[in-house]
């Protein structure tokens, strides 16, 4: 594709993402109302600052979400911070569906004319890193950006964060486990523009460090922004290995044949029952199938699930089952844990290799030790070798025993998460092959990243 080509290919996706001229318009109509109800207040508040990416004209079209901070002098208590902050939020929100919700303080968030919106205390302080909580920075990010970005480079932010949000590596969130918006900003302000970010991001190899001042590096990230207004805080701290390979391997993709595939998701043909119950015949494949808790945060949910999917992992192979693949899938109503495994059963009988012979004092241990002998001991080189019986061969005993006993550990949603679960067998998943799970499933069985 030559530079026309791509140019083109560029002002396509910008059509579809940047914000009407009606919706800026709304946005700061919305903002002047709340500032001026904010004002008639009577409070120990200062000020209302309007921050995140609507303040700076970087956000993504439909992205409604107005982040609004509430100002306090940094001499007020935490606790008088928080109350005050709760009760003018509740205030603004009169009249208007609102909940509370939790960051380092709790704070009032709510929906005025289709817009989400935040209010946020937090301290007045003279610099980032004089934070007294980690939204106090907030503020600065903004006055950072402001004053280093021109016009167009705020299109190329909103090119890198389509991008990003097409490859599904949009978010610090525990789902996406990728760059906030904010780093997505950063990126653009040190590679200059869309095309050269990819072009360097390309290049990128195991870590990356990239800083706007001399600050000193102490971060073991796979990717290290550092940032500019709080030097102690690498802003990819959520990205994970698998991300920053997939960020990787995408920009190279997209420099050898640019397309618009990369932004938006192409819906892909589901497969029939027929293609889906060929492929699971080729393969040993179990599931767990739940319910997405609807009372709890999503981000604490996913973070729970991925630890879960781990942990099931971890068990299997404990019990010699070789685990090929793995994957949580959701959409956030049901959960699927899929494991793909070399074999579902095992031989009733394994093998196990002692110490060594002349070992006195292990090989009496191990020979003293009570299990259901097969065969043996005998030797084999220099070691001694047992054959013993094993008590569970199905790979769902042994996922039953264990999802039983973390319920009986686990607390609160992870518990109920459990409580809920039922294995799946391979023609138990062909009955639920449905829908958004369909969806998932056929991508998952063609196996490639979402944009090749
Ligand atoms: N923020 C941050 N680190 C995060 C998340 C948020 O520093 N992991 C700060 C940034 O200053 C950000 C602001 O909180 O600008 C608002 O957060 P959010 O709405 O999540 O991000 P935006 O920058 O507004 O980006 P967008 O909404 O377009 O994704
Ligand atoms: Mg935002």
């Amino acid at each position: 594709m030559n530079k026309k080509e791509r140019i083109k290919l560029y002002n396509k996706v910008l059509k579809k993402i940047i914000p009407t001229k009606k919706e800026l318009i709304e946005e700061q109509k919305i903002f002047e109302e709340i500032n001026q109800k904010i004002k008639k207040i009577n409070g120990k508040h200062s000020h209302l600052e309007w921050c995140g990416s609507s303040a700076r004209n970087t956000h993504l079209k439909n992205d409604r979400d107005l982040d609004l901070f509430i100002m306090f002098d940094k001499e007020l208590t935490d606790k008088e911070l928080e109350k005050e902050g709760l009760r003018i939020g509740k205030n603004v929100f009169r009249g208007y569906k609102w909940e509370k919700a939790y960051s380092q303080h709790p704070y009032i968030r709510g929906i005025i004319k289709g817009f989400d919106i935040e209010i946020v205390p937090g301290y007045i302080v003279k610099s980032g890193s004089e934070k007294k909580s980690s939204v106090d920075r907030t503020p600065f990010h903004n006055k950072y950006l402001l004053k280093r970005l021109s016009e167009k480079q705020k299109n190329d932010i909103r090119l890198l964060k389509q991008f990003f949000k097409g490859i599904d590596a949009y978010g610090a969130d525990l789902k996406n486990c990728s760059l906030p918006g904010y780093g997505i900003e950063l990126l653009i302000l040190y590679y200059k523009n869309f095309e050269n970010a990819l072009k360097e991001i390309s290049k990128w190899k195991k870590i990356k460090i990239i800083k706007f001042n001399k600050e000193e590096e102490f971060f073991e990230n796979p990717l290290v922004i550092i940032d500019p207004v709080d030097p102690k805080r690498n802003v990819a701290s959520a990205l994970t290995e698998e991300q920053f390979n997939k960020i990787i391997l995408a920009s190279k993709l997209f420099l050898k044949n640019p397309s618009i595939k990369f932004f938006f998701k192409q819906k892909n043909k589901k497969w029939n029952k027929k293609k889906v119950e060929k492929m699971l015949n080729k393969k040993e494949l179990i599931a767990i199938k739940t319910e997405f808790p609807k009372k709890d945060l999503p981000d604490l949910i996913w973070g729970q699930l991925r630890r879960m999917l781990k942990k099931i992992s971890n068990d299997l192979e404990e019990n010699d089952f070789i685990v090929l693949r793995k994957k949580v899938w959701s959409n956030e109503k049901d959960v699927w844990f899929i494991f793909e495994l070399e074999t579902l059963k095992l031989q009733k009988a394994k093998k196990i290799i002692g110490p060594k012979v002349i070992d006195e004092e292990n090989v009496k241990k191990f020979l003293e030790k009570k299990r259901k002998i097969l065969s043996g001991p005998r030797i084999e080189q220099e070691r001694v070798i047992l054959e013993i019986e094993r008590e569970k061969i199905n790979a769902s005993e042994i996922l039953k025993d264990f999802l039983k006993k973390c319920e009986k550990q686990e607390k609160k949603a992870m518990k109920i998460i459990l409580k809920k679960s039922k294995i799946i067998f391979e023609k138990e998943i062909l009955k639920e092959y449905k829908g958004e799970f369909a969806e998932f499933f056929t991508k998952y069985l063609e196996g490639k990243e979402i944009f090749q």
